[in-house]
């Protein structure tokens, strides 16, 4: 069915698990990390940044996972990334997306405020769910970077005022993650991230989710992320298999000879990724880990 990130974060409080929010670059890759949701048994978030959203068409990408998430019954939002401009997140909106991220994080505090709080307003009157930002997250993204010096910690105080003024229904925190991080791996502040959960009782999001440890994935569970960003690795993963396919096909053999391994790629990697967010005792390993 087709869900809010409001809905699906609720399940995965109830289950103490998180949802992975698998970034898509194009409409190929898209069936199989549903079709990896259903073989799991999870729900899942579709995530695309603006310019994804355009290249695909807003209104082409809603039918298409709708049509999948009804026709598979896989629980699955649809949900714009990092989007600072009113205009575009009221074009995702009225074209079906079930959720949104308004990112003031680059903002001052006040301002963050009042524009998330313009965002939520018409959102939550479309029912549509909203993620806020607070403190920056690191690294690089389609185009939007953060200076190691910039880089800023949530601070928890802060959190709470946020979630009071705003209404989000998710947040987004900076805990010592980068964006787009694939050749090593990050140190999260966990102390810091418990602090946070203490004070803020809603859904907590990670961004930069391929540079966070498998191994540190129980404890963030544990403590209120709900929301898992992964994006980086689909991507490198997939260019590197179509690179490989794309050199080895004759040039009259179908596209679907180089296409379909890279999606194939993909699919075994976001399985594995919700069989670790499933948060089970005996974690469901699926796969191993790509770099
Ligand atoms: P990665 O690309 O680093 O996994 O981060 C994804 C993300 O946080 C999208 O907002």
């Amino acid at each position: 069915m087709y869900k809010t990130l409001k809905e699906v974060t609720q399940i995965a409080t109830e289950l103490n698990m998180t949802i992975g929010a698998f970034n898509t670059h194009n409409l190929e890759m898209l069936p199989e990390m549903l079709r990896a949701a259903k073989e799991m048994g999870s729900p899942i978030i579709i995530q695309t940044s603006i310019d994804t959203a355009k290249y695909i068409g807003y209104d082409v990408v809603v039918a298409v996972i709708k049509e999948i998430a009804e026709k598979e019954m896989v629980d699955a939002a649809l949900h714009l990334d990092h989007a600072r401009d009113f205009d575009e997140i009221k074009a995702a909106i009225d074209a079906g997306f079930s959720s949104v991220m308004y990112d003031g994080s680059h903002l001052p505090f006040k301002e963050n405020i009042a524009k998330t709080k313009a965002v939520v307003s018409y959102a939550h009157a479309h029912g549509v769910s909203v993620e806020g930002e607070l403190g920056t997250i690191g690294g690089t993204e389609e185009g939007i970077s953060v200076a190691e010096n910039d880089k800023v910690y949530t601070r928890p105080e802060d959190a709470v005022e946020f979630v009071k003024q705003t209404g989000v229904d998710a947040l987004a925190i900076a805990i010592g993650t980068n964006h787009g991080q694939f050749k090593s791996k990050t140190d999260v502040n966990i102390p810091l991230l418990k602090e946070i959960h203490r004070v803020v009782d809603i859904p907590l999001v990670i961004h930069g989710g391929t540079g966070v440890k498998e191994e540190d994935y129980p404890e963030l569970i544990n403590n209120g992320i709900r929301k898992f960003n992964v994006g980086t690795e689909l991507l490198v993963n997939w260019t590197k298999e179509a690179k490989t396919a794309f050199t080895e096909t004759e040039v009259n053999k179908s596209l679907r000879y180089n296409v379909i391994p890279a999606n194939q790629k993909v699919k075994e990697i976001v399985k594995h990724k919700i069989g670790l967010f499933m948060n089970l005792e005996e974690p469901l390993v699926v796969g191993k880990r790509h770099e």
